[in-house]
């Protein structure tokens, strides 16, 4: 094995492997996942999920990584509701470190993101929030957008930071709010940018630390 768990991240891309490695965090369907996963089945993703972390022991995205034969398991989160306990976050570290990941992508995890990760990976914890950032930071975006009567919503690939919602913009998709939408309408359409938007800044992401290393 070429990596055997870097003290910190950005250590396992050596002459030999084929990218970058990635974990991923999940507390939903994956469809994110998903379609990360088949562009890297593909050829076109750069980077490799090497393995697939959820707080939600029934997580459509847990049997998703196992269909793509990528390990998944689950966390148990302990007593909070909108964090993991310390020592949860901890084992998340150590799991990733141990898969030798070399930076972390959140797709649909709904916990804030504390000290333990945040320290372990700095500046390599991606997530993807579906809203234009800064508008409408925080739960279901899509119905705050519809609510508020924008013509326009979509989606932002961010860096993680102690906020929420809150750290250095990647890239973003724009969807238009058409008359007659609900918020199941409009946030279907956001999901297929989500899709499309979520590969390809990974890809870049993926090739910057890549000559970084
Ligand atoms: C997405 O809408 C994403 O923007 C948000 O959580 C949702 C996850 O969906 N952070 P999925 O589990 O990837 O289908």
């Amino acid at each position: 094995m070429n990596n055997p768990g870097p003290s910190r991240p950005g250590f396992s891309i050596s002459p030999g492997n084929r990218g970058p490695r990635f974990g991923v965090l999940g507390s939903g369907k994956g469809s994110n996942f998903r379609a990360l996963a088949e562009a890297w089945r593909g050829g076109t993703l750069g980077s490799e999920p090497v393995i697939v972390l959820s707080d939600i022991e029934t997580a459509g995205i847990l049997p998703l990584a196992e269909e793509f034969g990528i390990p998944g398991q689950f966390v148990s989160p302990g007593p909070f509701r909108t964090k993991m306990a310390p020592e949860a976050e901890e084992e998340i570290v150590r799991l990733l470190r141990d898969a030798g990941v070399d930076f972390v992508v959140l797709a649909g995890f709904m916990r804030v993101i504390k000290e333990p990760l945040l320290r372990a990976f700095p500046g390599r914890i991606l997530n993807i929030h579906p809203s234009l950032l800064p508008s409408f930071r925080g739960l279901e975006a899509w119905r705050q957008a519809l609510e508020a009567g924008v013509p326009e919503a979509g989606c932002t690939v961010h860096l993680v930071d102690a906020g929420v919602d809150t750290g250095a913009i990647l890239g973003q998709s724009r969807v238009p709010v058409l008359p007659g939408d609900t918020a199941e309408s409009l946030h279907a359409r956001i999901q297929i940018a989500e899709h499309e938007l979520y590969p390809r800044i990974i890809r870049e992401f993926g090739q910057t630390i890549g000559k970084e290393s």
